[in-house]
């Protein structure tokens, strides 16, 4: 990842972002990509979005060492625009190979970019947040990314109420691999 050049988003990046947490970990967190303090200090959220969603696991009774957090694509896309198809693609082995490591119970998708790439046809973010499915024996569940919490007040909240049904989905995967 560090030297990857299979797309130009290397060009204009400082640092590669691929993630950072605990790789034994139950819970996976996936974003779209790093913002400028990630270029600069080579961590996944780590800048205001970074804050929110560390208020948000805390409200949860978790710290990023306890979880993994990656980005569906590793070089911080120029001005923060959206990532492209071609770069999500060409990004994909290594998120792909992070999952294979990790073997989370649960990965939850930050924002419509990370939905959209693990699970295309559920719809839109708007709808399905809060909810958890299950594909090819992997469940998910979909959330809204926490930089649309920085400057809106019910989306904060709509959030908040979101992440509690992480831990919610986390026990019902355990209860279910009991049996
Ligand atoms: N937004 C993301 O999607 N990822 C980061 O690492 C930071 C902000």
């Amino acid at each position: 990842m560090k030297e990857c050049k299979k797309c130009p988003l290397y060009k204009l990046a400082k640092n590669p972002v691929p993630g950072g947490g605990d790789i034994n970990c139950q819970i996976m967190f996936i974003g779209e990509g790093p913002g400028e303090k990630e270029d600069e200090l080579g961590q996944p959220f780590v800048g205001k979005a970074g804050k929110m969603l560390d208020e948000m696991l805390e409200s949860i009774d978790l710290k990023r060492d306890q979880v993994y957090i990656a980005n569906v694509v590793k070089h911080r896309p120029p001005g923060n625009r959206d990532p492209k198809p071609e770069e999500v693609q060409a990004c994909w082995p290594y998120l792909q190979k992070q999952i294979e490591i990790i073997k989370p119970k649960l990965i939850v998708c930050l924002g419509r970019h990370s939905l959209g790439r693990f699970l295309p046809s559920v719809g839109s973010i708007s709808v399905v947040h809060g909810r958890c499915f299950v594909k090819k024996n992997q469940a998910y569940m979909a959330l809204y990314h926490p930089a649309v919490a920085l400057y809106n007040g019910s989306m904060r909240k709509t959030l908040f109420e979101d992440f509690k049904k992480i831990k919610i989905a986390l026990c019902k995967i355990e209860e279910k691999n009991k049996t």
